[in-house]
């Protein structure tokens, strides 16, 4: 049985920087905490709090400590309020990510009201949003977008992790709503690039195993993206999930692994596939 595991499998630039100065602060063995959890991993998440890193909901009681914001950024008064306890504030928040928080602050100081692309419940988009100073929406798709009222000026950034058609569809129906726009393309390829190049594997081999927390909105639209292609697509956080039923009569297989999986699981996947290869 052949194992084919996708190039950009695993961590995206974001995550491993984020997940990098993480293990870096656990090293130095202070009262370090992460505001809510790292990574959407929870093996790398259990890894630190063994290194003594625990994860936190939010900074109440918490002084004289280290704080690590993860890799979706946090929302403005969350910063501002660990400034004002003077914590160690570590920001391993993406620099794309940053990027569309500082545009929506510039947006709305230049009066602009601001139309986020994304999905509302999500942490990214909840820390994009309170950058605004003035009107902010936050629109899913084109048909929420059609519901925005008439504005003047309107600003556009979009979700790091949207779809390019996605923002392009709520763009054309902001051009209906108000004299003059300006759109910044915020999106982040990474996912883009590990979809298509899952959607490949997934036609090549006789079935593919998706690795990465269920926590993870990215390893779950791989999964799906993937099935689509390839009915036999499985998604497992670890190798003891690993079935050997899956593997019967299958010649090649195919490995990928969502943003937020590192590589000493995928490495402990293959193995495990290897092995029950050789079980065969
Ligand atoms: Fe950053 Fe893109 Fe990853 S925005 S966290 S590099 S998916």
């Amino acid at each position: 049985m052949e194992i084919i595991v996708a190039k950009r499998a695993g961590f995206c630039f974001g995550v491993k920087r984020a997940t990098q100065m993480a293990f870096e602060a656990a090293k130095e063995k202070r009262n370090t905490f992460t505001l809510g959890p790292i990574i959407h991993s929870p093996q790398v998440v259990q890894k630190l709090e063994e290194m003594g890193v625990k994860v936190r909901k939010d900074l109440a009681g918490l002084s004289d400590a280290t704080i690590i914001i993860r890799s979706h950024g946090v929302a403005a008064e969350e910063l501002e309020e660990a400034v004002r306890k003077e914590l160690d504030i570590i920001d391993a928040t993406c620099p794309f990510v940053k990027k569309a928080q500082e545009h929506v602050k510039s947006l709305s100081q230049s009066g602009y009201d601001v139309v986020v692309v994304g999905d509302a419940d999500h942490p990214e988009v909840q820390g994009i949003v309170s950058y605004a100073t003035g009107k902010v929406y936050v629109v899913g798709s084109d048909e929420e977008a059609s519901r925005l009222p008439k504005m003047g000026k309107i600003g556009v950034v979009a979700q790091t992790t949207q779809s390019f058609e996605n923002l392009q569809n709520v763009v054309m129906k902001c051009l209906a709503r108000g004299g003059e726009i300006r759109v910044f393309n915020t999106i982040c390829d990474a996912t883009a690039i590990r979809q298509e190049e899952a959607k490949e594997l997934a036609r090549q081999v006789d079935c593919m195993v998706v690795i990465g927390g269920y926590n993870s909105a990215n390893t779950k639209r791989l999964t799906e993206v993937c099935t689509e292609l390839q009915p036999k697509s499985f998604q497992i956080e670890t190798a003891q999930e690993l079935n050997p039923a899956w593997f019967d009569k299958v010649e090649r297989v195919g490995v990928t692994a969502g943003a937020s999986t590192p590589k000493w699981l995928i490495d402990e996947v293959v193995e495990r596939i290897q092995q029950i290869n050789r079980n065969k």
